[in-house]
């Protein structure tokens, strides 16, 4: 953890995440549905420029990130960049409906390299796939996050987590 739960960018990271009581319909598979209970995680280590991202003034960081600096507060649809983090990494169903992961992401660094190791958690594996495709500009609408501009991702993993009960089956 990082001061209040901030990137090394400054920013809070985690503040649309899902209320814990809300986070567990978010992460794990549907009761009934196959691998129930269990989760589909995305991890993927992300190496900051920070100096470059230092070189910004905090109102031009605050539209990277789509939130302000101090108190992450949204900034208004009208003014937010298309380009922004927050604006690229929200995705909708066809009902217009937010289709939420839950994120514990971690900051990292040494003198010489610092980032995010990025974790997360969904009950689709699908809603990373979409995401990152808003966040890279391969979804067809060609707009990339501009976070992309301070920070590079340089490895990337998908796993299942079995539920407890599961494993524990696997043991049996
Ligand atoms: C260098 C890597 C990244 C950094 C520094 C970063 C940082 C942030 C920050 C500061 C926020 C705003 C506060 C919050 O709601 O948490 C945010 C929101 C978010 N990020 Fe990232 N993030 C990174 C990578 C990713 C990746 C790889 C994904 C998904 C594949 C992602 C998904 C999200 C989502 C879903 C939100 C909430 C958007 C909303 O407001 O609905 N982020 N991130």
């Amino acid at each position: 953890m990082y001061h209040d739960s901030r990137d090394l960018t400054g920013f809070v990271d985690g503040t649309a995440n899902p209320a814990p009581s809300d986070a567990p319909a978010v992460a794990c598979i549907a009761a009934g549905e196959p691998g129930a209970g269990g989760c589909h995680v995305m991890t993927q280590r992300w190496v900051h420029d920070l100096a470059s991202f230092g070189e910004l003034g905090v109102p031009d960081q605050e539209r990277v990130i789509g939130r302000t600096k101090l108190d992450s507060v949204a900034l208004p649809s009208e003014s937010r960049p298309a380009d922004s983090h927050i604006t690229r990494a929200e995705i909708h169903d066809a009902a217009g409906e937010e289709r939420p992961i839950y994120r514990r992401s971690t900051p990292y660094g040494t003198a010489a390299e610092q980032g995010l190791f990025f974790l997360a958690f969904s009950a689709e594996r699908d809603r990373f796939d979409a995401m990152l495709a808003q966040m890279y500009g391969t979804d067809g609408g060609g707009i990339r996050d501009r976070l992309l501009d301070f920070s590079m991702p340089v490895t990337g993993s998908y796993y299942f987590a079995p539920s407890a009960e599961a494993l524990s089956g696997l043991g049996a």
